[in-house]
């Protein structure tokens, strides 16, 4: 597996038509003493109790003994005084589900005073200090420590990182409130563990790391391990936040984009009576200018009546920027017709150049009756907001004016795959992509949904995978988006059957059934997508022959005869490909199977389209009952080992659910 971290599942519904938000905790952390998830789904460790200590523990196994791996997690420590803060936190590789019996302070949450340093422990971890204890002889109260079964560091550095540019070292304060990175990489072959502190806004960590131990961990660890994190306080208090946390069983030095950080709230205070009279006062004195405010803005509003804003108190709370109605309507030239990309049910999106940066963007424009689909919404732009991935489109940003909300992308230059694929209508002239484009865009698309599926705390289904929803940018790279700039104005179809083929054909027949969108029921839209990529046609083309109207039973056909090849577009049927282009159709059509058990999942469709894993020899006769019995429902079950992916069982009962 690529990673193993899904808290709360998060499905996301095109957002363009309905705002509804599901936040069904089906964690897969263990929560422990203090550790809660904020508002924000952040973990916070310690909540504002004196001495107490925090944990969250992924329930799933870690498979680290005699292997590589990298962990990057960004977190903050917000101190209840600017200057202070006690202890600290750590990540630790753990045995168990949790650390039971564990002390607050000095302790850290991690161990308690009879079993620090025993080495039955089999606890690995990497603390965060924020407090000089003497007892285990910590350099300063700022520092990263690596621990092996006990609280006294075997290598430990202040808070800081190597410039990339001149090599100086630069100091960081683990209590600046401000999120950073810390990034583990292991190297089994090298038995070298490397330890990097960067600020969040670094999108690779910097070269040399802060901390290196040359030894092999593997004689510490047992075989199943579970990772997780543990903070606590003292007679000081702080606030221990995680935001994200990825892990690869790789050594490697990822990219990772946060794109714009989020500023966390501060310390929460507790004001005192004598707080309490300056308040009064402050207040009384506030209201009054607001008083006059409002009399001086009431003029204002007379005059700047079309770009008046409306800022209200949950706008403030939320995550990306928040841009002003004034530099949108600036950036889209007042929303000019000219500027128009396309429209449809959701509203329209905009053509625009952000003054300044010159960086152009796709500004969406829709409009809210209720305040509930607003609140959702909202919490929405919060969570899809932090999602950085090279192949995600960008939501920059949004801004609420009057009855409409906007919702700034990055402006992808190339459109939309679905004018890549149809030949038809008003595009003869698109030039035809490459088999090697395509199957790019293919492993983009993967990537992306991968990094929905399982690589981001939360799982998120995104409900409409469809050639409408990928978008390619100059570099033909490919960009899973959510709104469909297919709905351009120069693709010349009628957006009303376009939906109905469009999105009615992706929708997985236990969806249909049950109404629940899983991670599968994407699956098998990015199968019909892979397949659709492949042919270059539609999943129905009513000028088609009649057995090659429905791409899938045509596919099924040809693969019976033996000539799935055939299916592919021609001017990509070259001997050469040959190899790719069947695979890619087999892994269609299996992830496009009516059963949802029989599909794979993303990490194991990423192994399969990178040549890791193999498709099984016995793929067809899956598939072929399917063709012998009209495409029945059918209970399949399916071993999907990631390493042994030929074991292939499967029983068929025969539901008959009516079609
Ligand atoms: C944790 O995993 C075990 C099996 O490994 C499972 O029985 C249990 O329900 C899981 N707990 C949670 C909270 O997911
Ligand atoms: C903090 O966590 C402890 C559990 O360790 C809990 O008893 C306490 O009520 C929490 N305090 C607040 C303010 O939430
Ligand atoms: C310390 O931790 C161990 C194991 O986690 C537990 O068995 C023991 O009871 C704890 N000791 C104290 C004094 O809390
Ligand atoms: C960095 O931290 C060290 C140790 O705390 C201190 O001696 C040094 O002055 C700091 N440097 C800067 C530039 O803040």
């Amino acid at each position: 597996m690529f990673s193993e971290v899904k808290i709360l599942q998060i499905v996301l519904v095109q957002w363009l038509t309905l705002f509804s938000f599901t936040n069904n905790s089906h964690g897969t952390y263990i929560l422990d003493g203090s550790a809660a998830f904020n508002e924000n789904s952040y973990l916070v460790l310690t909540n504002t109790t004196k001495h107490s200590y925090g944990q969250a523990f992924d329930n799933t196994t870690f498979e680290m003994k005699d292997q590589s791996f990298s962990i990057n997690f960004f977190f903050a420590i917000v101190p209840e005084h600017k200057q202070q803060g006690s202890h600290g936190m750590t990540f630790a590789f753990s045995p168990t589900r949790g650390l039971p019996g564990a002390s607050s302070d000095q302790y850290l949450g991690l161990f308690n005073k009879t079993n620090n340093g025993k080495t039955s422990n089999h606890v690995i971890a990497i603390e965060l200090d924020i407090h000089k204890d003497e007892e285990f002889e910590d350099i300063d109260d700022n520092h990263v420590g690596i621990n092996i079964n006990g609280l006294r560091s075997v290598a430990s550095a202040s808070a800081g990182y190597y410039d990339d540019n001149d090599g100086s070292f630069k100091n960081l304060s683990l209590i600046s409130g401000k999120l950073m990175r810390l990034s583990i990489v292991y190297s089994h072959p090298d038995t070298k563990l490397d330890v990097t502190l960067c600020p969040a806004e670094f999108l690779v960590p910097p070269r040399k790391p802060l901390l290196s131990l040359n030894r092999d961990l593997s004689q510490y660890v047992l075989k199943h391990m579970h990772i997780g994190f543990t903070a606590s306080t003292g007679s000081i208090r702080a606030l221990h936040y995680m935001v994200l946390v990825y892990t690869y069983p790789e050594a490697v030095y990822q990219p990772l984009e946060f794109g714009r950080v989020p500023t966390l709230p501060p310390y929460p205070k507790k004001p005192s009576d004598r707080l309490r009279t300056i308040l009064t006062f402050c207040l009384t004195l506030a209201l009054f200018a607001v008083f006059v405010a409002s009399g001086i803005g009431f003029v204002f509003y007379l005059r700047h009546k079309k770009v008046k804003e409306v800022l209200e108190e949950w706008e403030i709370q939320c995550g990306p920027h928040r841009f002003s109605y004034k530099e949108l309507f600036n950036a889209t030239k007042g929303f000019k017709e000219k500027q128009l990309l396309g429209k449809g049910g959701f509203g329209q999106v905009y053509k625009g150049t952000l003054p300044g940066s010159h960086a152009e963007i796709a500004v969406k424009r829709t409009s809210h009756d209720s305040r509930q689909g607003m609140s959702e919404f909202l919490a929405e732009i919060s969570t899809i907001g932090r999602l950085r991935h090279p192949n995600l489109v960008r939501l920059l940003g949004y801004c609420k004016h009057k009855e409409n909300l906007y919702l700034v992308y990055d402006f992808m230059p190339n459109g939309s795959l679905d004018k890549y694929l149809n030949r038809s209508n008003t595009n003869e002239n698109q030039e035809r992509l490459t088999w090697e484009q395509r199957f790019k865009i293919i492993k983009d698309v993967a990537s992306a949904l991968l990094h929905l599926h399982q690589e981001w705390v939360q799982v998120i289904i995104h409900r409409d995978i469809k050639p409408a929803n990928v978008l390619i940018d100059h570099d033909m790279n490919a960009r899973l988006g959510d709104f469909g700039l297919a709905k351009l104005y120069d693709q010349g179809f009628d957006p009303q059957t376009s939906r109905v083929a469009g999105t009615f054909g992706y929708i997985a027949p236990e969806f249909l059934r049950t109404g629940r969108a899983t991670t599968s029921t994407d699956v098998f839209a990015f199968g019909l997508v892979m397949l659709e990529v492949v042919c270059g046609r539609r999943l129905i083309e009513r000028r088609a022959a009649e057995n090659e109207e429905v791409l899938v039973d045509w596919i099924l056909e040809l693969w019976e005869n033996e000539n799935i090849f055939d299916a592919a577009e021609e001017c990509i049927r070259q001997e050469q490909n040959r190899g790719e282009i069947e695979l890619v159709l087999k892994l269609g059509v299996l992830c496009s199977h009516q059963s949802e058990s029989i599909r794979p999942d993303m990490s194991v469709v990423m192994q399969i389209l990178n040549g890791v894993v193999q498709l099984p020899e016995n793929l067809f006769d899956v598939v072929r009952d399917e063709i012998l019995k009209g495409r029945p429902e059918t209970s399949m079950e399916i071993l999907l080992d990631v390493n042994s992916f030929a074991t292939l069982t499967f029983t068929n009962s025969f539901i008959s659910h009516g079609r």
